[in-house]
């Protein structure tokens, strides 16, 4: 169970990574003459996959992951001991700030009053989004890295 749902976790990765990289360039496309977000419609598919996978990772956190219930046990240990920390707070508070950043961008658009400032929020929100997934993910080379394609 656990390996099943971390392969699953682990290959939703890209799914995520390549629809933020597609968020920012659409958010950063120059808007038509009638002022309408380009590529709303892969926005929505961009929070439904971050959703997803948050749903994925809080299974791992606090059910099935022998990392964060070992750094539960003893969190202020897990604090200093780099491995445990960035699962038990670095990875997870890195991805809500995603998730957040993600509804703030389009819920700030969605209620500018011109143009221009709901595109500016959008690309803005978009780009911290962005650099906070590619900061929380254990890439391969990391003292917690993981390998880019898990198949056990
Ligand atoms: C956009 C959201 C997220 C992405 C892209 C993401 C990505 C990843 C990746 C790439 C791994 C490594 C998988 C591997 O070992 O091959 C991982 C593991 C994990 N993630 Fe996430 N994650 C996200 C959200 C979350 C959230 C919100 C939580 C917790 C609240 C979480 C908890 C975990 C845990 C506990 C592990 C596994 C630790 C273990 O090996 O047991 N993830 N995540």
């Amino acid at each position: 169970m656990y390996s099943s749902v971390l392969i699953l976790h682990s290959w939703m990765r890209w799914a995520v990574v390549f629809l933020a990289v597609a968020a920012v360039i659409n958010a950063a496309r120059p808007s038509p003459a009638n002022g309408a977000l380009l590529g709303k419609a892969w926005d929505r598919l961009y929070m439904l996959a971050i959703d997803i996978q948050v749903l994925i990772g809080l299974i791992l956190y606090f059910g099935l992951s022998p990392f964060t219930v070992d750094a539960m046990n003893n969190v202020a240990q897990a604090m200093k001991t780099p491995q445990l920390r960035f699962w038990l707070v670095e990875h997870a508070v890195g991805m809500l700030v995603v998730m957040g950043m993600v509804r703030m961008g389009r819920i700030m658009s969605a209620n500018s009053k011109n143009p221009a400032t709901a595109r500016r929020r959008r690309l803005i929100c978009f780009s911290i989004a962005l650099l906070a997934l590619l900061a929380s993910i254990p890439w391969p080379g990391l003292v917690y890295g993981r390998p880019l394609f898990r198949f056990e």
